[in-house]
């Protein structure tokens, strides 16, 4: 069952410091303090998620937070210099892990082989993968493009492993441009998305499926995309770097009635 929302904050390359890094969480934590009828995660930068991890255990927050890595590598160990691996990132407690992002598939051209590497190292690892997928541009193809992605990725995981993978329809024209998509084409977009899944696998698993919507989302049209049959929540990047902001968010998920 599916009932409560996701709201996944992206923190990307920001902030620059761990002093920052703590001040940004910790006003979160003791603002939305009680928000029982969503769920909560924070993919912080890799150097962070050990303040993270740390301040989530010692408060006697009321906030249950989940913790997510932006990326991961396929391999557990090795020769793999700079790279961070899913029993890494099991270890330090996070639970999620974000694949596909769009900015890793454009600016560091990450195919969709890669994606699938790294996919199925993270659900074999036991995170919960958030895989990102969306169009460039509102074509007379992007239905395909968004097909041709979610494919490519979903032939490759296990019946067993699916419950465990997310879908992120975040077009890529909306991303950190302010300019979200219209809520109602975005669930029909992810609509779509469930049929894929449905016939690769099976309508209850397709249901089932978390299938989120990311791109310029914030406090002012946040409800308008949870709103939506089939919108199971957001993946945040600019408006969860402002803790007053995020929590805006958070408080109008929080008080949805759905
Ligand atoms: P944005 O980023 O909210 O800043 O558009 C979303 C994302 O890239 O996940």
């Amino acid at each position: 069952m599916k009932n409560k929302k996701l709201i996944i904050a992206n923190w990307k390359m920001n902030p620059q410091t761990l002093k920052e890094a703590e001040a940004l969480f910790n006003s979160v934590l003791n603002n939305a303090s009680g928000y029982k009828n969503i769920n909560i995660a924070v993919c912080p930068p890799f150097v962070y998620l050990e303040l993270i991890q740390k301040l989530l255990k010692i408060g006697s927050y009321k906030l249950k937070v989940k913790l997510g890595a932006q990326d991961l590598f396929w391999e557990n160990s090795g020769a793999y210099t700079g790279e961070i691996s899913p029993r890494m990132l099991k270890n330090i407690g996070a639970e999620y892990a974000i694949i596909g992002h769009s900015e890793r598939r454009w600016f560091l051209e990450e195919n969709n082989e890669v994606v699938v590497k790294k996919l199925r190292a993270a659900l074999d690892g036991g995170l919960k993968v958030i895989l990102c997928v969306g169009e460039k541009e509102r074509d007379d193809n992007y239905h395909k493009f968004v097909a041709d992605q979610v494919n490519d990725v979903i032939k490759n995981v296990s019946v067993v492993k699916i419950k465990n993978l997310i879908i992120a329809y975040e077009p890529i024209w909306a991303i950190g441009s302010g300019i979200s998509d219209n809520p109602k084409e975005s669930a029909e977009m992810i609509m779509y998305i469930r049929k894929i899944v449905a016939d690769k696998y099976n309508l209850k698993t397709a249901m089932n499926m978390k299938i989120l919507y990311g791109g310029s989302v914030d406090s002012k049209n946040v409800k308008g995309f949870l709103k939506e049959d089939g919108i199971d929540g957001a993946l945040v990047g600019g408006a969860s770097l402002k803790a007053r902001e995020f929590v805006k968010m958070l408080k109008i998920a929080n008080n949805l009635k759905i």
